[in-house]
């Protein structure tokens, strides 16, 4: 099939260099947006008098058989033909004439492109965002049907104090939340739109930019033509705030995998979403888990590979823009999937509440508690700290919890205990007493519990 820009060469493209250079094989993916953008910028030229109504009228038409038979799944697309612009293009002037010739005035495909990518990441970033929110609502489910289990908070992955669930468990829903506005923030950065910059510098017909976005439902124009077909920050931005998305989703599996070992054994993972082995009989893997704490590093990849691709780029279109979308719809790929399986495994998790609370108690967790007490009592909190110190080394050296110590063995460190102490070592009330504002008691975890069901509701 002759090229569209063949004109001025005399030798065919090598069969090599075509199958090198296409983008049909992933960019077909992008036929709906390619397809929308060309029936808008048809009919600005018809109304701008650039071509005939009549002739806008029958590329419109063209083109929605087009997209009717892609939809369908009979439209044959061809590598020799590059990519999808050139495939969409080619099959309008097959099937309308030569009046399919008249679409591409006062464009290039370096506009094309700009704008598919523009759209296709507005739709799903949206699509992001609502999978996010599925996702935060299945976390603030469990965190409801689990208010009052608490388990050992840690720091260093060293217990460190009693916390709730719920409260760990809607953490996860905070980073999730501002993932969700980093979305909403890439969306806005391709929220302009591109065409009508025709390769580079505008052009010298009559077009009307403003109708195009408008009907193409963008917020903008872009203001600068160069820019706009050879900047990708707005892929950039989405790569960006998918790899942290994927951060914060691989720190939520690797606790799944830990918890779920024997040594933890916080939690069981359902058996819809684990593996077995093909040699040892007894083993149940969270594969799930560990598939997305894997797939964040390629997430982080294509971060780095598109940043990598566009350094070095004199302005304005070069063809190594092309090697934006296979990171691109990689992430998207896998951002989308990692969320959906999470949210899909989530019900089925079982939290062993005895197992974690007997853990909490375990500890030496209430220490904190210990030192504040004596804080109330007057006593200067580093001063509080070493005495509290020096009580957790008598425990161990006993073999004793801090809830096991008589008023007599507390009193030997400090004269300021009184019967009361005992009404702060149990987790339980060291939970309660932890009432600051986004602390770990019920009171205020309920209270973030409406906030967040709120906003993930969108009534905030
Ligand atoms: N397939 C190309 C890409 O993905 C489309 C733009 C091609 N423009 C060009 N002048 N060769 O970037």
């Amino acid at each position: 099939m002759k090229k569209l820009w063949a004109g001025r060469f005399r030798a065919r493209t090598s069969k090599t260099a075509e199958s090198f250079s296409e983008s049909i094989s992933f960019d077909n993916r992008l036929w709906q947006y390619d397809i929308q953008g060309s029936i808008a910028h048809a009919n600005m030229l018809g109304r701008q008098g650039v071509i005939s109504r009549k002739d806008a009228a029958k590329i419109v038409r063209g083109l929605r058989e087009i997209a009717h038979d892609i939809a369908a799944g009979t439209f044959t697309f061809r590598q020799e033909l590059e990519d999808i612009h050139m495939n969409i293009e080619s099959a309008l002037i097959e099937k309308i004439g030569d009046v399919g010739r008249k679409l591409h005035t006062a464009r290039s495909r370096n506009d094309q492109v700009a704008l598919d990518l523009r759209l296709y990441l507005k739709s799903e970033t949206e699509e992001i965002i609502t999978l996010i929110a599925n996702f935060q609502r299945q976390l603030i489910a469990s965190a409801k049907r689990n208010i009052s289990i608490y388990m050992p908070g840690y720091t260093h992955l060293q217990r460190a104090q009693p916390v709730l669930l719920s409260h760990h468990l809607l953490a996860y829903v905070e980073m999730l939340q501002r993932d969700a506005e980093r979305m909403k923030r890439v969306y806005a950065s391709a929220d302009h739109m591109p065409l009508g910059s025709c390769a580079l510098a505008g052009t010298t017909l009559p077009i009307d930019r403003g109708y195009v976005a408008r009907v193409l439902g963008f917020h903008s124009v872009s203001q600068n033509s160069i820019d706009a077909v050879s900047d990708r920050d707005f892929a950039i931005e989405f790569l960006c705030a998918s790899a942290i998305l994927m951060m914060h989703l691989s720190r939520l599996a690797e606790e799944l995998i830990l918890w779920s070992t024997e040594e933890f054994k916080f939690i069981e993972l359902p058996e819809a979403y684990t593996t077995g082995s093909s040699i040892m009989p007894q083993k149940k893997n969270p594969d799930i888990a560990e598939l997305t704490r894997a797939k964040t590093g390629r997430v982080y990849g294509n971060l780095i590979s598109l940043l990598t691709v566009m350094k070095g780029l004199p302005l304005s279109y070069n063809r190594d823009l092309q090697e934006d979308k296979v990171p691109v719809f990689d992430s998207v790929d896998t951002v989308k999937a990692c969320l959906t399986v999470l949210h899909d495994m989530f019900p089925g998790i079982t939290f062993h509440a005895g197992r974690m609370q007997a853990t909490a108690r375990d500890a030496y967790s209430s220490a904190t508690d210990v030192a504040e007490y004596l804080v109330k009592k007057g006593v200067p909190f580093r001063r509080a700290h070493e005495i509290t110190g020096k009580i957790v080394l008598f425990c161990i050296s006993k073999g004793k919890n801090l809830d096991e110590l008589a008023l007599e063995d507390l009193r030997a460190f400090s004269p300021h205990f009184s019967p009361d102490i005992f009404a702060c070592l149990k987790p339980e009330d060291s939970i309660r007493k932890r009432n600051s504002p986004g602390g770990t008691s019920p009171d205020q975890v309920k209270k973030q519990i409406r906030r967040l069901e709120k906003i993930v509701n969108g009534k905030q």
